[in-house]
């Protein structure tokens, strides 16, 4: 097998996007795993399932309104509206509260943990507000412990859901709006409460609409996972001080390379050779980082991947690890457990900071061979090392880079995973924008919690034995 991973070197940071790539993306491990005659017929298939996905006529074409979001539907006035109200909030609040589940939540996290510093959570040190999330859990726990801290700080809270009528940041928002209610009175808190949901219709629009909150508008042909471009990730990403105008940049920049047939498009070639691994055997994709600030960036994936993969008994397993975290617990079965696997590793080209690691003249620790090199240096030999072991155990990979962590970066990457996902999943033949089977765990709850209507749905499960 041919382990052609090509050198990479430390580039120096910087911020000249004219001049950048935005992503490039290279798989020789699993070029020769599948053969070229196989690497080909996949790209011809991507590129008419990138044919199906313009022209709009594939399955589920009501749900495209994506794909146009950062060049006509998020307009200047839209952005600016938010950049309003982040400037408003900023100066009242110490702490937002984000109220929402899957689509609704998990691109607006992503972004947060990729661009902040960790830290700052426990000690502050950004003149913005602190976000915290809530509503993508059902833990008791975790609410009691919020309510603690909303207690203490000045804050606000931003709901999320599209349909109005999720159960999990439905649940959570009534708590937390009886909360911020009793604290700072019925009349002046709905000032502090900011909605974003359908146009007209659910429970969300229309307790909006009686309460007197400020809304922002889901699109009704932009499903939830496919929502990150609009106020669903961009207003909680701008009240913690980033820069939205340079995410949906970005993903403008990203549009015109994945739309385009051309031989370059990285969406076509990355949806092409994981549905080829797919085919030969590989059933389960391993997102792969090696900094932890992309661990929720692989989270959100995941989500995008599964739910608009994994129907009528088909689709890539989506998993993911962070190395070298990972390599400490999850490595053995990589290295050797069954070769069922492949790898898609984000890798960053720059890292913002520099750490030398020093000499030491006693060398006790015996590692003065490191000495003058970088912390990244060690973390992209990890990288390569961890590649070609991988691949001589029987692990391909794509390698899929960016220049930075930063806000037209992860646009970018946003807008290449979203379409990659479209083209891939039309490959495989599904509808990528419906998830009919998260349903059914829903009725189950419901029922077992005794909504009305469902009472025979109750009696039944209740006589089951799992
Ligand atoms: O992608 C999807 O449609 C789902 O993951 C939704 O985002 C999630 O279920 C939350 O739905 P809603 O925004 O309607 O509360």
């Amino acid at each position: 097998m041919n382990t052609n991973i090509p050198p990479i070197l430390l580039n120096s940071y910087q911020n000249n996007y004219s001049s950048m790539k935005i992503i490039d993306i290279e798989y020789p491990s699993s070029l020769s795993y599948i053969g070229e005659e196989m690497e080909k017929d996949a790209l011809l298939r991507a590129a008419s399932a990138l044919d199906t996905l313009l022209r709009g006529d594939g399955r589920g074409n009501e749900f495209l309104g994506w794909l146009d979001l950062p060049v006509s539907s998020i307009t200047k006035e839209s952005l600016n509206q938010i950049n309003k109200i982040a400037s408003e909030w900023k100066e009242r609040l110490e702490l937002v509260v984000v109220i929402g589940i899957g689509g609704s939540y998990l691109g607006s996290k992503a972004t947060l943990e990729a661009l902040s510093n960790p830290f700052n959570l426990y000690f502050g040190g950004t003149p913005y507000p602190s976000v915290v999330f809530a509503g993508h859990n059902m833990s008791e726990d975790y609410i009691a412990e919020l309510l603690d801290l909303l207690d203490k700080k000045e804050y606000g809270v931003v709901v999320i859901s599209k349909s109005g009528t999720t159960t999990e940041p439905a649940v959570a928002f009534r708590i937390i709006k009886r909360h911020i209610e009793e604290k700072y009175g019925k009349e002046r808190c709905a000032d502090r409460i900011i909605a974003i949901t359908d146009s007209k219709k659910g429970a969300l629009r229309e307790l909006s609409d009686k309460q007197g909150y400020r809304t922002f508008i889901i699109p009704d042909d932009v499903g939830g996972r496919f929502s990150v471009l609009t106020p669903v990730g961009l207003l909680p990403v701008a009240i913690a001080g980033y820069n939205v105008d340079s995410f949906i940049e970005g993903a403008s920049a990203m549009r015109e390379k994945v739309l385009s047939k051309s031989v370059d498009n990285p969406a076509l070639k990355y949806a092409a050779i994981r549905n080829a691994l797919y085919e030969s055997g590989k059933k389960t994709e391993l997102i792969v980082n090696y900094n932890p600030k992309l661990q929720y960036i692989a989270e959100w994936w995941k989500q995008l991947f599964g739910e608009s993969e994994g129907k009528e008994g088909r689709g890539i397993f989506p998993a993911s690890v962070n190395f070298t975290t990972d390599l400490h617990s999850m490595g053995q079965y990589i290295q050797e457990g069954e070769r069922t696997i492949f790898e898609t590793v984000i890798s960053v080209n720059n890292c913002k900071r520099e750490i030398r690691i020093d000499h030491d003249p006693n060398n006790l620790d015996g590692l003065n061979f490191l000495t003058g090199k970088r912390v990244e240096e060690c973390n992209r030999m990890a990288e390569i090392g961890t590649r070609i072991a991988h691949v001589d155990g029987g692990v391909p990979n794509i390698r899929i880079s960016i220049e930075n962590i930063d806000e037209y970066n992860l646009g970018a990457l946003f807008y290449f995973f979203e379409t990659a996902c479209g083209i891939s999943a039309y490959m495989l033949g599904v509808n990528p924008f419906d998830q009919p089977g998260v349903e059914d765990y829903k009725v189950n709850m419901f029922a077992l919690l005794g909504k009305p209507g469902y009472e025979e749905k109750a009696n039944e499960l209740r006589s089951r034995n799992i």
